[in-house]
């Protein structure tokens, strides 16, 4: 059951929870709060000038008042003129991750805007509405139950002391964006092996009916016959069989914007196979499909005006007798011929194929992404994914919806000198670069397969999980760009 996220209107005098939150910004107690402290027995007051809470950015400061709110969870977002939408929504994800931990059942969020004056009321309600459940988030684990559990965190309100229809809207919105990153998350940290590609399948069917869209699964006989054989190269190897899903919403009539998500439930690298250490992480190596089918779910909830479909190529990549092998040249759907250099650029084969089937749509533009390359992790760590393409108006569309939406990215570009790198002796292309420009050269293999509409490529390898926990999250999943594609697609409807 994921945590329901409301908005209220409400006298601050009476509020009654479990756990009440609220943001600050730096410096004193904010007088719009007096109220609401005399109700607490001026505990807030005392807070404050204790100078354990000082406003400052993650500062966090949990009291005890007395009165008819249990606990006051206090979150500091930095000083006010430098308070944006990014800080909000922040604070919102750390106070959804403690009021997780603490297993408060429910909380109050009160916001107050002179806390944020910079923020626009609809932006503040989307924001705090995606933050909250982003924090909260767990995985929902396959341990043994334990013999007492703690009380789920099931519900949010956010609360305004008057009524306010624009923050209300943004509540509304935010609130659907977080269920669909939750969808994300929930299919990213699935192992391997419940996550197959005929499951990727299933979930896209499951999510289509419950939503009304459209929905094509090719199975391994109809993806040899529609010739995508850069897709079966990487599936050749593997006892599961492969799938290629197509998601239709037609919210619009005209030209589709084309999502394509990397698929690979699990990349062992295959005869060019990886090193163990971590290599159970390469079962978050379909996060580009769960980006894709989470921003479905934003999509039926919000119902928006505009024509998207989802492309999705899931395959495992595995070693075996039948696996591709480094020196192999194969065919592909869009007819170029690919040496295979090494069996563990996968991603960028099945994505090929893909590329090329979406030339059918005649496309408003095309956007994929997948956890594509390690170097995109030593090139801009875990803080922003790689953005590449042949459109800069599409790139800056892109740059700006990441910025909106906190998941940012960062450009690189492709230019001609980079094409040598993945010139084949034998082949039209092969499918790696060597050790430099490791991004742009996966880049520019794909571009090798785009004719015909705008395109843009996201890589994800270091935004799409984390290693550790962090302030705002669980170690694992992010759900990362659904947020991005909510804003993005939201901005086109
Ligand atoms: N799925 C990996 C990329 C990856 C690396 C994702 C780290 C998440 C974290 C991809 O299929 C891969 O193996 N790429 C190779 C390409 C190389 C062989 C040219 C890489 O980056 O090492
Ligand atoms: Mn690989
Ligand atoms: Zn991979």
């Amino acid at each position: 059951m994921a945590l329901s996220v409301v908005h209220r209107t409400a006298d601050p005098a009476s509020i009654e929870t479990p756990l009440l939150v609220l943001l600050a910004a730096k410096g004193a107690m904010p007088p719009s709060l007096t109220t609401l402290d005399a109700g607490l027995g001026g505990a807030l007051a005392r807070c404050w000038s204790s100078g354990d809470f000082t406003g400052a950015r993650d500062d966090v400061a949990l009291v005890y008042p007395s009165g008819r709110v249990a606990r006051v969870l206090l979150i500091g977002l930095g000083p006010a003129d430098e308070v944006t939408e990014t800080e909000l929504r922040r604070g919102a994800m750390i106070a959804g991750k403690r009021a997780r931990t603490l297993g408060a059942p429910s909380a109050a969020l009160l916001f107050v805007a002179e806390v944020a004056p910079r923020v626009a009321p609809e932006r503040a309600g989307q924001v705090l509405a995606e933050g909250v459940p982003f924090g909260a988030w767990h995985f929902p684990d396959m341990k043994r139950p334990p013999e007492s559990p703690k009380p789920l965190f099931e519900r949010c309100d956010l609360l305004t002391p008057t009524n306010d229809v624009a923050f209300a809207a943004g509540v509304a919105r935010g609130s659907a964006i977080a269920q669909g990153q939750v969808f994300t998350r929930g299919l990213q940290v699935l192992p391997g092996n419940s996550c197959t590609p005929a499951f990727l399948a299933d979930t896209a069917t499951d999510l289509a009916q419950r939503h009304g869209f459209d929905i094509t699964v090719l199975d391994k006989a109809a993806i040899i016959k529609e010739g995508m054989l850069a897709l079966m190269a990487v599936a050749q190897g593997s006892a599961v069989e492969p799938r290629f899903i197509t998601l239709e919403y037609k919210g619009a009539p005209g030209a589709p914007v084309v999502l394509v998500g990397k698929g690979v439930t699990f990349d062992s690298g295959g005869i060019s196979i990886k090193p163990a250490q971590s290599m159970e992480d390469m079962k978050y190596d379909m996060s580009g499909a769960a980006a894709v089918l989470g921003t479905f779910e934003v999509l039926g909830r919000l119902k928006p005006n505009i024509h998207v479909i989802g492309l999705i190529p899931a395959t495992e990549n595995m070693p075996s007798g039948t696996a591709v092998k480094p020196g192999d040249v194969v065919g592909s759907h869009f007819g170029k011929t690919i040496e295979v250099i090494n069996t563990d650029a996968e991603g960028r084969l099945i994505l090929a194929d893909a590329l090329s089937w979406a030339r059918r749509y005649a496309p408003a533009a095309v956007i994929d992404c997948a956890t594509l390359t390690g170097a995109i992790v030593i090139g801009l760590g875990h803080t922003a994914s790689g953005l590449m393409g042949t459109d800069d108006a599409l790139i800056a569309e892109i740059l700006a919806a990441g910025e909106r939406s906190g998941e940012r990215t960062w450009p690189l570009p492709l230019w001609d000198e980079y094409r040598e790198l993945i010139k084949s002796d034998i082949a039209d292309v092969k499918n790696t670069g060597g050790r430099s420009a490791g991004s742009i050269t996966a880049g520019w293999f794909l571009k090798e397969f785009v004719e015909g509409f705008p395109w843009a490529h996201l890589d994800i390898a270091g935004t799409a999980y984390t290693e550790r926990e962090t302030v705002t999250q669980v170690k694992g999943p992010t759900g990362t760009l659904v947020r991005l594609f909510a804003e993005f697609l939201l901005g086109r409807s």
